[in-house]
Parts: C-alpha cells; sequence; structure tokens
C-alpha cells in the first residue's frame, strides 16, 4: 500500500459527530470570546471577502467535511456554491443539514456571530435560508488526483476555492502536500481567488475512532508552496493556538489564514 493509500484508510474511521464536537463548540467555537479561534477564522474570511474583490460564478470548497463555517462570508457573492467531500459519511451529513433533517449539526450561532461582522442588521435566519438555496451540489473529490473533481470541473473553470483544513490533513508528506494544492489550484480560473485555512505544526488529529495523521506545516514551507503553484498571496494571517483552546484532540499549535489569487497565464 503507498502512502496515499494508508491515509485513505485512515480515514475509514473518520466520524463526523465525533470532528464536529470536538472542534465546532465551545471552547474553540466560542462566540462570546473575541480571542476564541472560531472568531478569529470568520473574522479573517469576513474580512477578505468585504474588500469586494472575491466573487464571481462559481465558488468550490475543497474537502468540506461535515462543515459549512468557511463559506459563510464568501457564499454571498457567487452564483453557485458546491461543496465537495472525499467520504461519503461527510457529503451525506451536509446533505442532510441542507435539506433540514433532524438531528443535524446546529450552525445557528456561526450564521448569527457572521451577520453580526457583516453589520447590516440581518436576520440570521434569512442568510440560512440563503445559503441552503446556493448550495447546488455536494460532490465526491479528490486532492490527489490531477482533476480532483473529475470531469465536473475541469481545469481553469473555477473563480474561487475555499479549503480549511484538507490538505495537511489528507497528505502523507510536505511532496503530496505541494501536488495536491497544485491540484487543486488547477481548477482556478486565472487570477481566481484562493481562501485557504490549515493547522500549523500539527502531526495529528481525532474524530471519534479515528486517529488521522497530519504532515506538519509551517508559514514558510506554506507561502512556498503557493509560490510553487503559481498563486500571489494578496493576505497571510496567523493564530497562536492559546491554552485555553488546546482541548485534547490534536496537537495543533497554530492556524493560518490566507488569500491568495491564481497567476495569469502571462
Ligand atoms: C480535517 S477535515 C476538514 C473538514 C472541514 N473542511 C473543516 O474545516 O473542518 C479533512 C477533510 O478532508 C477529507 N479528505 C480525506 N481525504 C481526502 C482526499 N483525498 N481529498 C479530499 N478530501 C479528503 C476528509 O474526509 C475530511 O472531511
Amino acid at each position: 500500500m503507498n502512502s496515499i493509500q494508508a491515509v485513505a484508510e485512515s480515514y475509514r474511521l473518520f466520524n463526523p459527530k465525533a470532528y464536529l464536537q470536538n472542534n465546532y463548540v465551545p471552547p474553540r467555537a466560542d462566540f462570546s470570546r473575541e480571542d476564541s479561534v472560531m472568531c478569529w477564522k470568520l473574522r479573517c474570511l469576513h474580512e477578505a471577502c468585504a474588500k469586494g474583490e472575491i466573487n464571481g460564478c462559481t465558488l468550490v470548497d475543497i474537502g468540506s467535511g461535515p462543515t459549512i463555517y468557511q463559506l459563510l462570508s464568501a457564499f454571498e457573492n457567487f452564483k453557485d456554491v458546491i461543496m465537495t467531500d472525499y467520504l461519503e459519511v461527510n457529503r451525506e451529513e451536509l446533505k442532510k443539514w441542507l435539506k433540514k433533517e433532524p438531528g443535524t449539526f446546529d450552525w445557528s450561532p456561526y450564521f448569527e456571530h457572521v451577520c453580526k461582522l457583516e453589520g447590516k442588521g440581518e436576520p440570521w435566519q434569512d442568510k440560512q435560508k440563503r445559503f441552503r438555496e446556493r448550495v447546488t451540489r455536494v460532490i465526491p473529490v479528490d486532492i490527489h488526483q490531477s482533476c480532483p473533481l473529475g470531469k465536473e470541473l475541469v481545469s481553469g473553470s473555477v473563480d474561487c476555492l475555499v479549503s480549511s483544513f484538507c490538505l495537511e490533513a489528507c497528505s502523507p508528506d510536505l511532496e503530496a502536500f505541494q501536488k495536491a494544492l497544485e491540484n487543486i489550484t488547477g481548477i482556478l480560473k486565472p487570477q481566481g481567488h484562493l481562501l485557504l485555512i490549515g493547522a500549523l505544526e500539527e502531526s495529528y488529529y481525532l474524530a471519534g475512532e479515528a486517529r488521522l495523521s497530519v504532515v506538519p506545516v509551517t508559514e514558510e514551507v506554506v507561502k512556498k508552496a503557493l509560490c510553487t503553484a503559481k498563486c500571489v498571496i494578496r493576505e497571510f494571517c496567523t493564530y497562536s493556538m492559546t491554552p485555553s483552546m488546546k482541548v485534547g484532540v490534536d496537537d495543533v499549535s497554530g492556524i493560518f489564514f490566507v488569500w491568495a489569487q491564481k497567476k495569469d497565464h502571462k
């Protein structure tokens, strides 16, 4: 078995509900604390999207997992939003939430928080309704394929990509991480936008019975990888995990947020 196959094998035990519980409730997602990691991530995404440059027809989220928070600012600026994951359990979790089935995760505090950041006084329920209407597909993805979304979305067809905690969490080594970044940015149009969030210096995380290995990356490694993938960095910010954000479900030391743009062909 090669190492990419070994990573795929390790994901067979991934439990979406345990993953959500580990990362997407307080203290990591405590909206009463501006210094919580979730407030930081949502602020970075909001500020980049509020600049008015990130817009177009198609927005694709790579490796969505069972989460939607990563799209709550960007989705407003696109006609068609596509969510993706490698695992059927995650795609099913998302589809159930989109169809308002009972027993799914409650994302309402996230919608409320993003509405507050936008400051328009809009009821969060309106944003949630619009989000459910805007996501048109939840499809399979494999970042290790040269066409990660197969024939559905070909090279140079997408205006914006979002991806959070996927590349480093699904790559066995830095070489695979680099290649995966090149594979996903390959579907971007020239000057298309990339909003990338990831873990710094992490070696593993837990999701129920699953213990997933992560390739540890530094700020310098991510910046160099983007440059090699012919992406120009517009913004790069980092967050250091404070002791209260360390909850025993991983060994992450920080988070990075990048807004980058794919270079022109010229
Ligand atoms: C750490 S989770 C990130 C989930 C979510 N984006 C978030 O922000 O929490 C990593 C995700 O990558 C997915 N994944 C695993 N192998 C993959 C592959 N080869 N290509 C794309 N995604 C993959 C997993 O199923 C999982 O949902």
